[in-house]
């Protein structure tokens, strides 16, 4: 069975900040924020919009593109989202504290009756974890034939607007994509569709990226007064260094493991972090610049939404051709860390 990527969609608020934007409001400059990160702009949500009204607007988006490109037997939105066996949700940014998960309300928001939902919470390596769920889940059962993934944050929600060196770093938005498991090929690189991940975390930097209050282990008190919203805070250093040398084992474990070299991917699709933490990997990979497909530019980091926001639109506007291999390679928070490579 092979797990094929059929459709993409992606959505973003419709406010957009630029760094010139941002240092009005904080000590910080536009050059800085450039040339430390790569970013020139993010997009922030309004208050009324929350992770799965983001996360709905991406998924629609796909299931209208698998029909719109009939790549899928059926002829209306409709009657495809009632095929969906599976949602899939990574997220860090859910609607509610706890339950229900954020994926069960999109379900019900898109209508796909027919479809489990589930929440995947290991911050930005999220989606790279939520494709290989999927694809274990479709392939675990002969009856389960599609799946929508999804990345989906409303970072803006949970960052320290006073902690200059993390808030110029996030944004929001969310990516999908349509899964179906095929029958006529197998897992193998020749073949399309998901053909390896790698799945790792370090736990022993739990530390470095954490949201502090409101968990069992620090929940709010009663009668307790506020004075700033549960928010990331962040050891950019360790998470730098941590990134860097983890990004480039995947890299190099995946395109070696599976005997191939650097000109066989059509694109790496990293998490967009910063791109110097890209720059820094493909330096010592030797892999040029133009190999990674990069956009936090434009969007910042909108953590587990990176990665399918990317693959929108490197799909959309048709830079991804049928057969291309492509590798994703992220990190976040855990730490975790991951890969997949996929024969699109
Ligand atoms: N504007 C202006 N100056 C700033 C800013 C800012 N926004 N932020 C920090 N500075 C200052 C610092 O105060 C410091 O000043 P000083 O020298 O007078 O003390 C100076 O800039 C240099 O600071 P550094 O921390 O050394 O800057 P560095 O080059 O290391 O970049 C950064 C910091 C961008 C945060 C980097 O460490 C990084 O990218 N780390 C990884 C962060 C990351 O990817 N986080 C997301 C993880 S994904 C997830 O799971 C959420």
């Amino acid at each position: 069975m092979a797990i094929e990527i059929k459709a993409t969609g992606k959505a973003v608020p419709s406010q957009r900040i630029s760094n010139d934007d941002l240092a009005l409001r904080i000590d910080t400059s536009d050059e800085w924020i450039r040339s430390h990160t790569g970013i020139g702009s993010r997009y922030i949500a309004d208050e009324d919009t929350a992770c799965s009204d983001l996360g709905v607007l991406a998924a629609r988006e796909a299931l209208n593109l698998a029909i719109e490109r009939g790549v899928v037997g059926e002829k209306t939105t409709g009657e495809l989202v009632l095929t969906v066996d599976l949602i899939v949700l990574a997220t860090a940014t859910q609607d509610y504290y706890s339950h229900p998960a954020t994926s069960c309300i999109i379900q019900h928001s898109i209508g796909a009756k027919n479809a489990a939902a589930m929440d995947i919470t290991v911050a930005c390596s999220g989606f790279i974890y939520a494709l290989e769920t999927a694809a274990a889940l479709l392939n675990a059962d002969r009856r389960r034939k599609r799946a929508l993934v999804i990345g989906a944050e409303v970072l803006s929600r949970i960052t320290n607007w006073e902690d200059r060196e993390s808030c110029v770093l996030f944004g929001d938005g969310a990516g999908a994509i349509l899964l179906e498991k095929t029958e006529d090929s197998g897992r193998g690189v020749a073949n399309r569709g998901l053909i390896r991940t790698i799945l790792g975390a370090d736990g022993s930097g739990w530390e470095y990226l954490i949201v502090q209050r409101g968990g069992s282990r620090h929940p709010w008190k009663k009668g307790e007064v506020v004075d700033v919203p549960p928010s990331i805070a962040m050891n950019g250093h360790a998470v730098y260094n941590f990134a860097v040398g983890i990004i480039t084992e995947t890299i190099d474990r995946l395109i070696k493991e599976e005997n191939l070299n650097l000109n066989d991917l059509a694109w790496i699709i990293p998490h967009q972090a910063n791109a110097r933490i890209v720059q820094a990997a493909g330096k010592r990979l030797k892999i040029p610049e133009d190999k990674f497909y990069l956009n936090m530019e434009e969007y910042a980091n909108t953590s587990s939404a990176s990665i399918p926001i990317c693959m929108d639109e490197l799909n959309r506007s048709g830079r991804l051709k049928k057969g291309d291999l492509i590798l994703t390679v992220g990190f976040g928070g855990g730490l975790t860390y991951g890969g997949n490579l996929i024969r699109w």
